[in-house]
């Protein structure tokens, strides 16, 4: 498995381009160390995808602009929504490398992502993961695969834009991984700037999952006038903030 790593800006002011530059030659020696942890991580994964389809959140019901059609009663497993090992890996290096105090994310979903943040914030021995899962029936699955991994999360059942009060130190990475439509990841893009330290990193799952949200991420990525921009494959967008 191999991901692209595109810099798609580094100015002078960009303070984390190093961390993706040396990805390429560190990897195989950070996956080596580490590998223990995230075959325990894709263990819990695997016995969470046993559990079957689950049902979606009611807020995927009547969106505009969604780039799938969602019926009454979706269900989802965790294999159909996870982000995907090979992503979620640059993930764990990337708190091992920044070691943040803070880590945002949303959706927990079914805790893949969420596993690999803690991953890394437990071998940093340092730092929280600030984890947000409206689904009801899927918040506490996401509990206890968080909990299978370490101690160091608050993971809150609600929506982040309702919730986002309860992060307690400022963001140092954010990963948006909710409603994949322009209007709410903007909204929700406003909200993480302002729980943000400058030099944070944001990111931005499924940029080319429909043609909104392709514009969504060429205008965050070409008029917002960030220190640095990169992406991972064609699924993942990042910035720094200034
Ligand atoms: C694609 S899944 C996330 C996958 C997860 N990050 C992973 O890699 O395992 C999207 C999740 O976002 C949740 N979600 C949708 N809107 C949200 C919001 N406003 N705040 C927090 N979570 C939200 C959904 O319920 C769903 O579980």
């Amino acid at each position: 498995m191999s991901l692209v790593i595109r810099t798609l800006r580094d100015t002078r002011e960009c303070t984390n381009s190093g961390i993706f530059t040396a990805y390429g030659t560190q990897k195989a020696a950070f996956e080596a160390e580490i590998n223990p942890v995230f075959e325990k991580i894709e263990t819990v994964i695997s016995q969470t995808n046993a559990l079957g389809r689950l049902p979606l959140w009611e807020g995927y019901q009547d969106l505009k602009n969604y780039g799938r059609k969602i019926g009454k009663n979706a269900k989802r497993s965790i294999f159909q929504v996870r982000t995907g090992e090979e992503i979620c890996r640059f993930y764990t290096w990337l708190v091992v490398k920044m070691r943040p105090k803070s880590v945002v994310e949303f959706g927990a979903a079914l805790g893949a992502s969420g596993m690999y943040w803690l991953a890394g914030l437990t071998i940093c021995d340092s730092g929280m993961l600030h984890s947000f899962e409206p689904n009801s029936a899927w918040c506490p699955i996401a509990r206890r695969n968080f909990a299978a991994i370490g101690e160091r999360f608050v993971l809150t059942e609600g929506t982040f834009e309702a919730n986002s009060s309860l992060i307690e130190s400022e963001a140092d990475i954010t990963l948006i991984d909710a409603i994949h439509t322009r209007q709410f990841v903007l909204d929700q893009f406003e909200i993480v700037k302002s729980v943000s330290r400058p030099g944070a990193l944001v990111i931005f799952d499924d940029i080319n999952f429909s043609p909104d949200m392709k514009d969504c991420w060429q205008e965050i990525a070409n008029v917002g006038d960030f220190p640095g921009v990169w992406q991972l494959g064609n699924r993942v967008g990042i910035v720094e903030l200034s």
